[in-house]
């Protein structure tokens, strides 16, 4: 996909920027909603009616049903996710229409329907619970529904899991390895009774001895944002910062997560730092805006990024600009809006409904 701002908005000064931005606000008044994700760049923060996690930005579509313009700042499986958790009088917009997500991208629709045939002698629809993680584009969401399964993110997924186990022997979990991994320890499962579907090898790569023993089948995806982190990054972390907390999202490896002090949700990571007592020492494991973020809005607290040397920057969260923002708003009767049409719009909500009724 190509797509250029048109000059006039590229060349802006944010001064103008955020001047046409309050206007247009106050131009559209209840008409619109801007929904903001916590790994947005400051700037764009500052204009959103909401900020919050992927779970709770989804909660707030399917009940915002005033306004009819729905301006979504963070990647495309949000957007359509609220696009067909909105009604039709609605539309969904993407201030940047380029900001995908690469880990949604590595579970492809024939490589799942493919692993799915597969797993049919094990006992398909029977047996196996899809559960499919928020991050997914909407054609695989809608599988999970036409399948009897749901949506989780990393505010539910032991709530999911646990809706799911009570169902069906097993769970096919897609696309987040270290997510399913995580939650399923959290559960209270063993790590035998969780296996690697590799999708570019014959039946996941796995024995019919594996497949039969798991309760847990996973994908083989993950954000390569958070696989940065690292157990060392924790021992030295607290070697130099006693009394330090640390805090993580659970996209992290298992072993990142199980040394961490917390690991949640990027809003439970957000309430974590606002209620750690002033003076606290806060190492965090998840993308840089969020953590740039809490350390400017808590200066009596040490808040810093965990890994002290790469850089954990979602390139595609932090594509949109205010100078995208500006011209969404502005010129909204001239972008196409997200979409999902039937079937996999009912299908996909089926889904994301049992997410939302399990919570
Ligand atoms: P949250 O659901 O915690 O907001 O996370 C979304 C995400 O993409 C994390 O990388
Ligand atoms: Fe996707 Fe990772 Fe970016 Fe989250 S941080 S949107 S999982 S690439």
């Amino acid at each position: 996909m190509y797509f250029a701002l048109p000059k006039e908005y590229r060349e802006s000064s944010i001064e103008s920027l955020r001047e046409r931005v309050i206007e247009a606000k106050r131009k559209l008044c209840n008409r619109l909603c801007i929904l903001v994700h916590h790994y947005q760049r400051l700037e764009v923060v500052e204009f959103a009616d909401h900020i919050g996690d992927s779970y709770g930005l989804s909660k707030i579509a399917a009940g915002k049903k005033d306004a009819d313009i729905i301006v979504f700042c963070g990647v495309h499986f949000m957007a359509e996710s609220a696009d067909i958790l909105t009604g039709d009088h609605q539309n969904v917009y993407l201030p940047n229409p380029l900001a995908g997500c690469p880990m949604a991208d590595m579970a492809e629709m024939a490589d799942v329907l493919a692993a799915w045939e597969s797993l049919q002698p094990y006992g398909g629809v029977e047996k196996i619970m899809p559960i499919s993680y928020m991050n997914t584009a909407a054609g695989l969401k809608a599988f999970t529904g036409r399948n009897g399964g749901l949506i989780c993110t990393s505010s539910n997924a032991a709530s999911a899991l646990r809706w799911a186990l009570e169902r069906r022997e097993k769970a096919f979990f897609f696309p987040d390895q270290h997510l399913g991994y995580n939650t399923g320890i959290k559960f209270g499962l063993k790590p035998e009774e969780m296996v690697i579907w590799d999708f570019t090898r014959d039946d996941g790569g796995l024995t019919a001895e594996q497949i039969e023993r798991a309760r847990v089948i996973l994908w083989k995806g993950h954000c390569h944002v958070h696989t940065n982190f690292t157990a060392e990054q924790i021992h030295e972390v607290r070697a130099n910062y006693p009394g330090v907390k640390v805090v993580v999202h659970p996209e992290c490896p298992p072993e990142v997560v199980q040394l961490a002090d917390a690991s949640g949700s990027t809003s439970f990571i957000v309430k974590f730092c606002a209620e750690a007592p002033s003076g606290s020492i806060i190492a965090i494991g998840t993308e840089i805006n969020l953590i740039n973020r809490m350390a400017h809005v808590h200066p009596d607290k040490k808040i810093f990024e965990l890994s002290g040397m790469t850089c954990p920057v979602c390139a595609n969260m932090y594509r949109t600009t205010l100078n995208d923002l500006a011209y969404t708003l502005e010129r909204f009767e001239d972008i196409k809006p997200i979409r999902v049409n039937e079937p996999i719009r009912s299908e996909a909500r089926l889904a994301l409904d049992k997410m939302l009724e399990i919570a």
